[in-house]
Protein backbone atom coordinates (compact mmCIF):
# COMPACT_ATOMS: atom_id res chain seq x y z
CA UNK A 1 0.00 0.00 0.00
CA UNK A 2 1.48 3.56 -1.08
CA UNK A 3 1.15 6.15 1.81
CA UNK A 4 1.00 9.96 2.09
CA UNK A 5 4.81 11.01 2.98
CA UNK A 6 2.91 13.54 4.71
CA UNK A 7 1.41 11.06 7.00
CA UNK A 8 4.86 9.19 6.76
CA UNK A 9 6.51 12.08 8.83
CA UNK A 10 3.06 13.12 10.79
CA UNK A 11 3.34 9.67 12.70
CA UNK A 12 6.65 8.77 12.54
CA UNK A 13 6.88 11.79 14.55
CA UNK A 14 3.92 11.59 16.47
CA UNK A 15 5.61 9.79 19.80
CA UNK A 16 6.38 12.97 20.49
CA UNK A 17 2.89 14.31 21.55
CA UNK A 18 2.82 11.92 23.61
CA UNK A 19 6.47 12.67 25.20
CA UNK A 20 4.92 16.08 25.91
CA UNK A 21 1.67 15.57 27.24
CA UNK A 22 2.90 12.57 29.95
CA UNK A 23 6.00 14.62 31.37
CA UNK A 24 3.43 18.11 30.92
CA UNK A 25 0.21 16.88 32.43
CA UNK A 26 2.00 16.54 35.54
CA UNK A 27 2.38 20.10 36.16
CA UNK A 28 -0.94 20.58 37.18
CA UNK A 29 -2.09 16.68 37.70
CA UNK A 30 0.65 16.50 40.86
CA UNK A 31 -1.02 18.75 43.28
CA UNK A 32 -4.37 16.94 42.87
CA UNK A 33 -2.84 13.75 43.22
CA UNK A 34 -0.90 14.48 46.47
CA UNK A 35 -4.59 15.85 48.25
CA UNK A 36 -6.22 12.78 46.69
CA UNK A 37 -8.37 10.49 48.69
CA UNK A 38 -8.98 7.82 45.71
CA UNK A 39 -5.68 6.21 46.26
CA UNK A 40 -6.51 4.24 49.26
CA UNK A 41 -5.39 6.83 51.65
CA UNK A 42 -6.02 9.87 53.19
CA UNK A 43 -3.68 11.91 50.31
CA UNK A 44 -0.23 11.48 49.59
CA UNK A 45 3.26 13.09 50.93
CA UNK A 46 5.34 15.26 49.36
CA UNK A 47 7.99 12.48 48.73
CA UNK A 48 5.24 10.21 47.60
CA UNK A 49 3.77 13.14 44.87
CA UNK A 50 7.36 13.85 44.32
CA UNK A 51 8.38 10.20 43.31
CA UNK A 52 5.00 10.30 40.80
CA UNK A 53 6.55 12.90 39.01
CA UNK A 54 9.40 11.96 38.24
CA UNK A 55 8.49 8.02 37.97
CA UNK A 56 8.02 8.73 34.23
CA UNK A 57 11.57 10.27 34.21
CA UNK A 58 13.27 7.05 35.84
CA UNK A 59 10.99 4.88 33.10
CA UNK A 60 12.19 7.29 30.22
CA UNK A 61 16.14 7.02 30.88
CA UNK A 62 15.34 2.60 31.15
CA UNK A 63 13.40 3.13 27.85
CA UNK A 64 15.64 5.39 26.19
CA UNK A 65 18.56 2.93 27.22
CA UNK A 66 16.79 -0.53 26.35
CA UNK A 67 15.26 0.26 23.13
CA UNK A 68 18.64 1.07 20.87
CA UNK A 69 20.16 -2.20 20.25
CA UNK A 70 16.77 -3.86 19.82
CA UNK A 71 16.28 -1.23 17.57
CA UNK A 72 19.52 -2.01 15.62
CA UNK A 73 18.36 -5.53 15.66
CA UNK A 74 14.61 -5.75 14.74
CA UNK A 75 13.91 -2.59 13.42
CA UNK A 76 12.55 1.54 14.38
CA UNK A 77 9.19 0.38 13.00
CA UNK A 78 8.55 -2.58 15.46
CA UNK A 79 9.91 -0.81 18.48
CA UNK A 80 7.39 2.19 17.24
CA UNK A 81 4.79 0.01 17.79
CA UNK A 82 5.83 -1.36 20.96
CA UNK A 83 6.22 1.84 22.31
CA UNK A 84 2.53 2.72 21.16
CA UNK A 85 1.15 0.08 23.17
CA UNK A 86 2.79 0.82 26.37
CA UNK A 87 1.62 4.62 25.67
CA UNK A 88 -2.16 2.80 25.52
CA UNK A 89 -0.95 0.73 28.93
CA UNK A 90 0.77 3.44 30.99
CA UNK A 91 -2.51 5.80 30.57
CA UNK A 92 -4.87 3.13 30.79
CA UNK A 93 -3.70 1.96 34.36
CA UNK A 94 -3.15 5.62 35.48
CA UNK A 95 -6.42 6.50 35.20
CA UNK A 96 -7.25 3.51 36.88
CA UNK A 97 -4.98 2.94 39.51
CA UNK A 98 -6.47 1.82 43.10
CA UNK A 99 -3.19 3.22 44.96
CA UNK A 100 -0.26 4.79 45.34
CA UNK A 101 2.19 1.89 44.12
CA UNK A 102 0.32 0.80 41.11
CA UNK A 103 0.52 4.81 40.00
CA UNK A 104 4.06 4.73 40.19
CA UNK A 105 4.43 1.41 38.01
CA UNK A 106 1.90 2.70 35.71
CA UNK A 107 4.33 6.04 35.50
CA UNK A 108 7.06 3.97 34.70
CA UNK A 109 5.28 2.37 32.25
CA UNK A 110 4.56 5.42 30.55
CA UNK A 111 8.43 6.44 31.37
CA UNK A 112 9.51 3.34 28.83
CA UNK A 113 7.51 4.32 26.13
CA UNK A 114 8.14 7.94 26.42
CA UNK A 115 12.07 7.00 27.14
CA UNK A 116 11.45 4.61 24.11
CA UNK A 117 10.07 7.20 21.64
CA UNK A 118 12.69 9.74 22.17
CA UNK A 119 15.51 7.51 21.31
CA UNK A 120 13.23 5.90 18.63
CA UNK A 121 11.97 9.29 16.60
CA UNK A 122 14.86 11.36 15.58
CA UNK A 123 16.77 8.02 14.32
CA UNK A 124 13.76 7.47 11.97
CA UNK A 125 12.95 10.49 11.13
CA UNK A 126 16.79 11.14 10.02
CA UNK A 127 16.75 7.90 8.02
CA UNK A 128 13.61 9.37 5.89
CA UNK A 129 14.39 12.80 5.44
CA UNK A 130 16.46 13.52 2.12
CA UNK A 131 19.51 15.22 3.65
CA UNK A 132 18.86 18.72 2.45
CA UNK A 133 15.70 18.85 4.75
CA UNK A 134 16.72 16.34 7.42
CA UNK A 135 16.98 19.32 9.86
CA UNK A 136 12.99 20.69 9.23
CA UNK A 137 11.87 17.32 9.06
CA UNK A 138 13.67 16.16 12.37
CA UNK A 139 11.99 19.01 13.77
CA UNK A 140 8.77 17.70 13.58
CA UNK A 141 9.30 15.75 16.13
CA UNK A 142 10.20 18.78 18.87
CA UNK A 143 6.78 20.53 17.16
CA UNK A 144 5.21 17.42 18.74
CA UNK A 145 6.54 17.57 21.50
CA UNK A 146 5.43 21.08 22.23
CA UNK A 147 2.12 20.27 21.06
CA UNK A 148 1.72 17.69 23.70
CA UNK A 149 2.92 20.24 26.44
CA UNK A 150 0.22 23.17 25.20
CA UNK A 151 -2.17 20.49 25.01
CA UNK A 152 -1.97 18.88 28.54
CA UNK A 153 -1.05 22.41 30.09
CA UNK A 154 -4.88 23.39 28.50
CA UNK A 155 -6.29 19.33 29.80
CA UNK A 156 -4.97 20.34 32.98
CA UNK A 157 -7.07 23.66 33.10
CA UNK A 158 -9.77 22.03 31.23
CA UNK A 159 -10.35 18.86 33.84
CA UNK A 160 -9.44 21.25 37.00
CA UNK A 161 -12.42 20.71 39.45
CA UNK A 162 -14.34 18.73 37.07
CA UNK A 163 -14.73 15.39 38.46
CA UNK A 164 -16.73 13.80 35.58
CA UNK A 165 -19.09 11.18 35.71
CA UNK A 166 -17.81 11.00 39.61
CA UNK A 167 -14.39 10.51 37.88
CA UNK A 168 -11.44 12.42 39.72
CA UNK A 169 -10.41 15.71 37.41
CA UNK A 170 -6.46 14.10 37.34
CA UNK A 171 -7.66 10.99 36.62
CA UNK A 172 -8.93 11.99 33.61
CA UNK A 173 -6.02 14.78 33.08
CA UNK A 174 -3.88 11.50 32.72
CA UNK A 175 -6.44 9.24 31.33
CA UNK A 176 -7.18 10.94 28.50
CA UNK A 177 -3.42 10.16 26.72
CA UNK A 178 -5.09 7.10 25.72
CA UNK A 179 -6.77 8.91 22.85
CA UNK A 180 -4.00 10.25 21.07
CA UNK A 181 -1.75 6.69 22.26
CA UNK A 182 -4.02 5.13 20.36
CA UNK A 183 -4.13 7.16 17.46
CA UNK A 184 -0.03 6.25 17.46
CA UNK A 185 -0.66 2.53 17.52
CA UNK A 186 -2.92 2.78 14.30
CA UNK A 187 -1.10 5.01 12.42
CA UNK A 188 2.32 3.09 13.20
CA UNK A 189 0.87 -0.01 11.93
CA UNK A 190 0.94 1.68 8.59
CA UNK A 191 4.45 2.92 9.09
CA UNK A 192 7.12 1.12 6.68
CA UNK A 193 11.04 0.71 8.01
CA UNK A 194 13.33 2.96 7.61
CA UNK A 195 15.01 2.23 3.95
CA UNK A 196 18.26 2.59 5.57
CA UNK A 197 17.66 -0.18 8.26
CA UNK A 198 16.11 -2.69 5.73
CA UNK A 199 18.93 -1.98 3.29
CA UNK A 200 21.62 -2.97 5.84
CA UNK A 201 19.57 -6.04 7.04
CA UNK A 202 19.52 -7.98 3.98
CA UNK A 203 16.12 -5.95 2.48
CA UNK A 204 17.47 -4.42 -0.25
CA UNK A 205 14.57 -4.65 -2.12
CA UNK A 206 11.73 -3.12 -0.07
CA UNK A 207 14.44 -0.28 1.07
CA UNK A 208 14.65 0.83 -2.16
CA UNK A 209 11.33 0.35 -2.64
CA UNK A 210 10.18 2.68 0.30
CA UNK A 211 13.27 5.11 -0.44
CA UNK A 212 11.67 5.33 -3.98
CA UNK A 213 8.35 5.84 -2.35
CA UNK A 214 9.65 8.68 -0.47
CA UNK A 215 11.96 10.53 -2.88
CA UNK A 216 9.10 10.50 -5.40
CA UNK A 217 8.09 13.93 -7.28
CA UNK A 218 11.09 15.72 -5.24
CA UNK A 219 13.59 15.79 -8.00
CA UNK A 220 16.22 14.06 -5.43
CA UNK A 221 18.76 11.49 -6.99
CA UNK A 222 17.99 8.12 -5.56
CA UNK A 223 20.66 6.01 -7.62
CA UNK A 224 23.27 8.25 -5.21
CA UNK A 225 22.13 8.24 -2.32
CA UNK A 226 21.22 4.47 -2.70
CA UNK A 227 24.90 3.69 -3.63
CA UNK A 228 25.65 5.74 -0.99
CA UNK A 229 23.91 4.26 1.59
CA UNK A 230 24.59 0.45 0.24
CA UNK A 231 27.98 1.06 0.56
CA UNK A 232 27.88 1.94 4.64
CA UNK A 233 25.13 -0.55 4.91
CA UNK A 234 28.27 -3.26 4.74
CA UNK A 235 29.83 -2.09 7.67
CA UNK A 236 30.11 -4.82 10.85
CA UNK A 237 27.17 -5.07 12.99
CA UNK A 238 26.81 -2.61 16.14
CA UNK A 239 26.43 -3.09 19.46
CA UNK A 240 28.17 -0.97 22.28
CA UNK A 241 31.62 -2.01 22.17
CA UNK A 242 31.26 -1.34 17.89
CA UNK A 243 29.95 2.09 18.76
CA UNK A 244 32.81 2.93 21.27
CA UNK A 245 35.10 1.98 18.93
CA UNK A 246 34.00 3.80 15.88
CA UNK A 247 31.98 6.73 17.00
CA UNK A 248 33.49 7.85 20.64
CA UNK A 249 33.38 11.53 19.77
CA UNK A 250 29.63 11.24 18.43
CA UNK A 251 29.04 10.00 21.99
CA UNK A 252 30.80 12.75 23.95
CA UNK A 253 28.94 15.17 21.51
CA UNK A 254 25.54 13.44 22.12
CA UNK A 255 25.72 13.38 26.06
CA UNK A 256 27.10 16.48 26.24
CA UNK A 257 24.15 18.31 24.20
CA UNK A 258 21.51 16.42 25.92
CA UNK A 259 22.90 17.42 29.40
CA UNK A 260 23.18 20.70 28.46
CA UNK A 261 19.60 20.92 26.69
CA UNK A 262 18.49 20.00 29.85
CA UNK A 263 20.79 22.14 32.31
CA UNK A 264 20.01 25.05 30.83
CA UNK A 265 16.94 24.46 32.75
CA UNK A 266 14.27 24.40 30.24
CA UNK A 267 11.81 22.12 32.09
CA UNK A 268 12.35 24.25 35.58
CA UNK A 269 9.98 26.39 33.38
CA UNK A 270 8.02 23.50 31.17
CA UNK A 271 6.84 21.80 35.30
CA UNK A 272 7.10 24.07 37.34
CA UNK A 273 6.60 27.46 36.26
CA UNK A 274 3.10 27.64 37.88
CA UNK A 275 5.05 27.15 41.36
CA UNK A 276 7.56 29.11 40.70
CA UNK A 277 4.75 32.53 40.34
CA UNK A 278 2.95 30.88 43.17
CA UNK A 279 5.88 30.86 45.52
CA UNK A 280 8.07 33.30 43.93
CA UNK A 281 6.03 36.14 43.39
CA UNK A 282 2.70 35.51 45.29
CA UNK A 283 0.59 34.72 42.37
CA UNK A 284 -2.84 33.08 42.88
CA UNK A 285 -3.17 29.50 41.15
CA UNK A 286 -5.31 30.34 38.48
CA UNK A 287 -3.51 33.37 37.41
CA UNK A 288 -0.13 30.85 37.17
CA UNK A 289 -1.73 28.45 34.77
CA UNK A 290 -2.65 30.80 32.81
CA UNK A 291 1.13 32.24 32.79
CA UNK A 292 2.45 28.60 31.93
CA UNK A 293 -0.58 28.45 29.24
CA UNK A 294 1.11 31.43 27.62
CA UNK A 295 4.70 29.97 27.43
CA UNK A 296 3.53 27.16 26.28
CA UNK A 297 1.73 28.86 23.55
CA UNK A 298 5.38 30.85 22.57
CA UNK A 299 7.39 27.35 23.30
CA UNK A 300 4.94 25.80 20.12
CA UNK A 301 4.85 28.48 18.21
CA UNK A 302 8.14 29.25 18.31
CA UNK A 303 9.08 25.60 17.08
CA UNK A 304 6.77 25.92 14.39
CA UNK A 305 9.34 29.24 13.04
CA UNK A 306 12.16 26.47 13.58
CA UNK A 307 11.07 24.19 11.34
CA UNK A 308 11.38 26.84 8.42
CA UNK A 309 15.01 28.43 9.19
CA UNK A 310 16.09 25.27 10.71
CA UNK A 311 17.90 23.75 7.02
CA UNK A 312 18.78 27.42 6.06
CA UNK A 313 21.38 28.35 8.60
CA UNK A 314 24.24 25.77 10.20
CA UNK A 315 23.74 24.00 12.81
CA UNK A 316 26.74 25.10 14.62
CA UNK A 317 25.47 29.14 14.56
CA UNK A 318 21.84 28.48 15.48
CA UNK A 319 23.09 26.48 18.89
CA UNK A 320 25.12 29.44 19.88
CA UNK A 321 22.89 31.86 19.01
CA UNK A 322 20.12 29.99 21.17
CA UNK A 323 22.87 30.06 24.19
CA UNK A 324 23.69 33.28 23.77
CA UNK A 325 19.57 34.44 24.10
CA UNK A 326 19.25 32.13 27.11
CA UNK A 327 22.27 33.10 29.08
CA UNK A 328 21.15 37.07 28.03
CA UNK A 329 17.66 36.39 29.04
CA UNK A 330 19.02 34.46 32.16
CA UNK A 331 21.47 36.28 33.26
CA UNK A 332 19.00 39.74 32.91
CA UNK A 333 16.93 37.50 34.86
CA UNK A 334 19.17 36.44 37.72
CA UNK A 335 20.66 40.35 38.74
CA UNK A 336 17.02 41.96 38.20
CA UNK A 337 15.54 39.40 41.11
CA UNK A 338 18.79 39.62 42.99
CA UNK A 339 18.30 43.81 42.97
CA UNK A 340 14.67 44.63 42.20
CA UNK A 341 11.56 44.06 45.15
CA UNK A 342 9.57 41.21 44.40
CA UNK A 343 6.31 42.90 42.64
CA UNK A 344 8.30 44.92 40.56
CA UNK A 345 10.39 42.45 39.38
CA UNK A 346 7.29 40.01 38.60
CA UNK A 347 6.26 41.37 35.00
CA UNK A 348 9.84 42.03 33.59
CA UNK A 349 10.50 37.99 35.28
CA UNK A 350 7.83 36.43 32.48
CA UNK A 351 9.15 39.02 29.57
CA UNK A 352 12.08 36.95 30.18
CA UNK A 353 11.19 33.82 30.38
CA UNK A 354 9.26 34.21 27.33
CA UNK A 355 12.51 35.14 25.74
CA UNK A 356 14.05 32.24 26.94
CA UNK A 357 11.36 30.06 25.94
CA UNK A 358 12.60 31.22 21.94
CA UNK A 359 16.00 30.76 22.42
CA UNK A 360 15.28 27.28 23.14
CA UNK A 361 12.61 27.00 21.16
CA UNK A 362 14.10 28.03 18.19
CA UNK A 363 17.67 26.05 18.85
CA UNK A 364 18.66 23.87 21.48
CA UNK A 365 15.22 22.16 21.89
CA UNK A 366 14.50 20.52 18.20
CA UNK A 367 18.43 20.77 17.36
CA UNK A 368 19.64 18.60 19.92
CA UNK A 369 16.87 15.52 19.05
CA UNK A 370 17.76 16.24 15.48
CA UNK A 371 21.80 15.80 16.40
CA UNK A 372 21.43 12.23 18.08
CA UNK A 373 19.49 11.00 15.02
CA UNK A 374 22.38 12.22 12.14
CA UNK A 375 25.33 12.25 14.13
CA UNK A 376 26.05 8.11 14.59
CA UNK A 377 27.04 5.50 11.93
CA UNK A 378 24.21 3.20 10.40
CA UNK A 379 26.07 0.18 12.43
CA UNK A 380 25.46 1.87 15.80
CA UNK A 381 22.43 4.53 15.24
CA UNK A 382 20.11 2.80 17.45
CA UNK A 383 22.05 2.69 20.33
CA UNK A 384 23.77 5.54 19.84
CA UNK A 385 20.60 7.56 19.87
CA UNK A 386 19.65 5.64 23.19
CA UNK A 387 22.53 6.99 25.04
CA UNK A 388 22.35 10.27 23.90
CA UNK A 389 18.30 10.03 24.73
CA UNK A 390 19.35 8.68 28.17
CA UNK A 391 21.58 11.66 29.17
CA UNK A 392 18.47 13.78 28.48
CA UNK A 393 16.45 12.39 30.99
CA UNK A 394 19.07 11.30 33.45
CA UNK A 395 19.69 15.81 32.74
CA UNK A 396 15.93 15.62 33.35
CA UNK A 397 15.95 14.52 36.07
CA UNK A 398 18.62 15.64 38.17
CA UNK A 399 17.08 19.55 37.25
CA UNK A 400 13.88 18.66 38.34
CA UNK A 401 14.12 17.31 41.52
CA UNK A 402 16.43 19.57 42.50
CA UNK A 403 14.91 22.73 41.10
CA UNK A 404 12.44 23.01 44.04
CA UNK A 405 15.10 22.23 46.80
CA UNK A 406 17.34 25.29 44.95
CA UNK A 407 14.26 27.75 45.08
CA UNK A 408 14.04 27.43 48.68
CA UNK A 409 17.60 27.49 49.28
CA UNK A 410 17.61 30.81 47.83
CA UNK A 411 14.99 31.73 50.06
CA UNK A 412 12.39 32.10 46.74
CA UNK A 413 14.00 33.78 44.74
CA UNK A 414 14.22 32.71 41.05
CA UNK A 415 17.11 34.88 40.55
CA UNK A 416 19.22 31.60 42.08
CA UNK A 417 18.17 28.71 40.55
CA UNK A 418 17.97 30.82 36.84
CA UNK A 419 21.15 32.13 37.72
CA UNK A 420 23.05 28.23 37.34
CA UNK A 421 20.95 27.73 34.61
CA UNK A 422 22.52 31.01 32.74
CA UNK A 423 26.22 29.46 33.72
CA UNK A 424 25.41 26.36 31.69
CA UNK A 425 23.98 28.59 29.06
CA UNK A 426 27.37 29.85 28.73
CA UNK A 427 29.16 26.68 28.82
CA UNK A 428 27.45 25.61 26.26
CA UNK A 429 29.02 28.11 23.51
CA UNK A 430 32.04 26.55 24.11
CA UNK A 431 30.68 23.24 23.96
CA UNK A 432 29.25 23.44 20.66
CA UNK A 433 32.23 25.47 18.88
CA UNK A 434 35.09 23.09 20.28
CA UNK A 435 32.67 19.39 20.00
CA UNK A 436 30.43 19.67 17.73
CA UNK A 437 30.56 18.73 14.12
CA UNK A 438 28.40 20.80 11.76
CA UNK A 439 26.24 18.70 9.77
CA UNK A 440 23.65 20.80 8.25
CA UNK A 441 23.16 19.73 3.91
CA UNK A 442 25.29 16.70 4.66
CA UNK A 443 23.94 12.98 4.15
CA UNK A 444 24.01 11.01 6.98
CA UNK A 445 26.66 9.13 5.10
CA UNK A 446 29.07 11.93 4.19
CA UNK A 447 28.63 12.51 8.22
CA UNK A 448 29.58 8.80 8.72
CA UNK A 449 32.45 8.91 6.59
CA UNK A 450 33.98 12.40 8.37
CA UNK A 451 33.49 10.29 11.63
CA UNK A 452 35.34 7.26 10.63
CA UNK A 453 37.96 9.63 9.13
CA UNK A 454 38.09 10.74 12.60
CA UNK A 455 38.36 8.24 14.34
CA UNK A 456 40.54 6.51 11.94
CA UNK A 457 43.40 9.57 11.94
CA UNK A 458 42.69 11.41 15.30
CA UNK A 459 43.23 14.58 13.48
CA UNK A 460 42.07 18.08 15.21
CA UNK A 461 39.01 18.23 17.02
CA UNK A 462 36.08 16.56 15.56
CA UNK A 463 34.10 19.84 16.19
CA UNK A 464 35.97 22.02 14.19
CA UNK A 465 34.66 21.58 10.63
C1 LIG B 1 13.16 18.64 25.95
C2 LIG B 1 12.13 18.45 27.03
C3 LIG B 1 11.36 19.73 27.21
C4 LIG B 1 10.79 20.21 25.89
C5 LIG B 1 10.19 21.59 26.01
C6 LIG B 1 12.46 19.03 24.68
O1 LIG B 1 13.38 19.17 23.64
O2 LIG B 1 13.92 17.47 25.76
O3 LIG B 1 12.74 18.03 28.21
O4 LIG B 1 10.32 19.55 28.14
O5 LIG B 1 11.79 20.26 24.90
O6 LIG B 1 9.65 22.04 24.83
Amino acid sequence: MKINTGFIFFFGAMGGLLFGFDTGIISGASPLIEKSTDLGGLGLNEWQTGFIVSAVLIGSAIGALSVGSLSDKFGRKPLLIIAAVLFIVGALFCAIAPNFLLLVLARIILGLAVGGASALTPAYLAELAPAAKRGSLGTLFQLMITLGILLAYVGNLGFLGHNIAGIQDWRWMLGCALIPAVVLFLGSLLLPESPRFLIANGKAEQGKAVLNHLRANTGENVAAELADIEATASQPKGGVAELLKIASPAVIVAVGIMFLQQLVGINSVIYFLPQVFIKGFGFAEDQAIWISIGIGIVNFAVTTTAIFIMDKFDRKKLFTFGSIVMALSLGILTLLNFTVPVEQAAVPTIILIAVYIFGFALTWGPMAWVLIGEIFPLSVRGVGASIGSAANWIGNFIVSQFFLILLAAFGNNVGGPFGIFAIFSVLSIFFVKYLVPETRGKSLEEIESELRAHTAKQPEGYGST
